[in-house]
């Protein structure tokens, strides 16, 4: 008796990814934000979230307010900084997606090896790499944070775009680009890509 009734313990105990997907009325997907400082990744981030969490979906945005300020704030800029920080990034990304969330990882992530390694770890079928791209030229005028006039002037070393590289993906899911469509159309264009490869 004991027996029959233990034929599939594991499968059984272990609530499957597709399980949590019916519930939640949606795939799994890590949306993968990369671009310069200023490009404008972290506020389409935020629009789209509020967008489709209002039709119904269930997203978690992923950015430096809630990264590096707290599970990866022993980090800095250097290359293997960057690397660890995208690496942990990406794993706790692929965990919410395996959990059914749809994730929209806003990073500047500046290099292919870097994008790959998310890429590789999250798995290629749950990243889509979109790039926000602004002009350096656009993202200097913007300065939101005043950070790259402290670059030009010395103040932070190694700021990306300045003297610290930033590699363009050469084949994005989608590009954005931020100097040509307002906020509302970059997040429309988004959203009308993303609802396919969300939807069950
Ligand atoms: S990444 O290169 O490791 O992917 P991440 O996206 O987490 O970078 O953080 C980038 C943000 O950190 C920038 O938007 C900016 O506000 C701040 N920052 C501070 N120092 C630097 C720097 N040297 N290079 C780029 N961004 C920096």
């Amino acid at each position: 008796m004991a027996e029959s009734t233990n034929i599939h313990p594991i499968f059984d105990r272990l609530l499957s990814r597709s399980e949590r997907e019916e519930r939640l009325g949606q795939k799994g997907k890590v949306l993968w934000l990369t671009g310069l400082s200023g490009s404008g990744k972290s506020t389409i981030a935020q629009h789209l979230e509020r967008r489709l969490f209002e039709n119904g979906y269930f997203p978690q945005v992923l950015d430096g307010d809630n990264i590096r300020s707290g599970i990866n704030k022993n980090l800095g800029f250097s290359v293997e900084d960057r690397t660890e920080n995208i690496r942990r990034i990406a794993e706790v990304a692929r965990l919410y997606a395996h959990s059914g969330l749809i994730i929209l990882a806003s990073f500047i992530s500046p290099t292919r090896a870097i994008r790959k390694m998310a890429a590789e770890i999250i798995g290629e079928k749950d990243f889509l790499e979109i790039f926000v791209n602004a002009p350096l030229e656009e993202c200097e005028r913007r300065d939101v944070k005043g950070l790259y006039q402290k670059a030009r002037s010395g103040q932070i070393k190694g700021f990306t775009g300045i003297d610290s590289p930033y590699e363009m993906p050469l084949e994005p899911f989608l590009e954005i680009k931020t100097d040509e469509l307002s906020l509302a159309e970059g997040v429309e264009l988004l959203y009308q890509k993303t609802l396919p490869e969300i939807q069950l």
